[in-house]
């Protein structure tokens, strides 16, 4: 008998037809928001899952699940997973990286560009019907060219960004990550390591692709956003809780700093409110992956992760790799 899996969100027809060749599988095509209770009961009898950042996978989760041997997340972010309670369960983790790198690091040079050059504020303007006569100051930004760019996080999204930066816009680009890039990759990003406070100073632009954990929370509050430059734009397309939201909005409101780009926020799909009445703040909805190429490459990838291990005992990008090894 083929193992049984659940697709907890809804997917595309092929991913869920690739699926069904291996599977039995349960699907959730209707996009039901399932609450832990019910994704617990979904969940019963089924040797693996199909998640994306949606479902919390928790110790409590699992003690509930004793049949779960993997769950393959549909996002190169897994901090709807708690690593150390599957590994324990012996429950094997995956995520989706490499085929979103370009995308995601294309959207958060958009949202540098729209944040900068104002493009959705103007726009609201227009639709408005507001715009009567030219003006010289009308929506001046700042440039984006020759400026420099800050990136806090440089894994593989953070180095696309970086060289978009450099070799595209001739910006001087400078990070701070955990760990120092070699020297070949700082060169062929064309970046300098730099501290914490001096990429708060320095940035002209300041995005953040570092990924989410207990000790990123709030990584940018009011302290740090009081470090930055009037004139700087801050862009989140990391994860929602790195940055304080209500700092931020009360940063923006006071010219803190210039603006900002969020593409992810603490607690969504809900929006810190005072964020949705500042004009200087470009939202949208964690979208920076979605291309429809993307999306399903990153769809296959996760079905392939199941496939790998539930059919053939291996899977292709494991976060856990240990429970493979063992
Ligand atoms: C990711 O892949 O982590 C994106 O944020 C989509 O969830």
């Amino acid at each position: 008998m083929n193992p049984k899996i659940l697709v907890a969100r809804a997917v595309f027809p092929q991913t869920l037809a690739l699926l069904e060749q291996h599977f039995e599988v349960t699907s959730n095509q209707d996009d039901v928001l399932w609450s832990p209770a019910q994704l617990t009961e979904q969940l019963q009898g089924k040797q693996g899952a199909f998640t994306t950042g949606s479902e919390r996978i928790n110790a409590g989760l699992l003690a509930d699940c004793p049949e779960l041997r993997i769950c393959a997340n549909m996002a190169v972010g897994y901090n709807n997973f708690d690593l150390e309670a599957m590994t324990a369960a012996g429950v094997l983790a995956t995520n989706t990286p490499d085929v979103l790198t370009e995308t995601t690091a294309d959207f958060g040079f958009a949202l540098i560009m729209a944040t900068a050059r104002r493009m959705a504020e103007s726009e609201r303007f227009l639709r408005a019907g507001l715009w009567n006569s030219w003006r010289y100051d009308m929506f001046a930004g700042s440039d984006v060219h020759g400026s420099t760019l800050g990136i806090l996080g440089m894994g593989r999204i953070g180095q696309a960004i970086a060289r978009r930066g450099a070799l595209g816009f001739g910006m001087k680009v400078i990070y701070h990550n955990r760990s120092r890039l070699d020297a070949a990759t700082e060169l062929a990003c064309g970046a300098t390591l730099v501290s914490k406070q001096e990429l708060l100073q320095q940035s002209d632009h300041l995005i953040l692709v570092l990924p989410y954990s207990p000790e990123a929370h709030h990584a940018i509050g009011a302290d740090e956003l009081a470090q930055m430059k009037p004139t700087a734009t801050l862009i989140n397309i990391a994860r929602g809780g790195i940055v304080d939201d209500a700092a931020l909005a009360v940063a923006l409101k006071q010219g803190t700093i210039a603006a900002a780009g969020l593409d992810v926020f603490e607690g969504e799909p809900r929006v810190y409110p005072d964020l949705l009445t500042l004009p200087n703040v470009v939202l949208t909805p964690h979208i920076a992956s979605a291309t429809l190429p993307t999306r399903l490459a990153m769809a296959q990838l996760a079905a392939d992760n199941l496939i790998g291990y539930l059919v053939h005992g291996k899977a292709l990008t494991p976060l856990n790799p240990q429970l493979v090894l063992a």
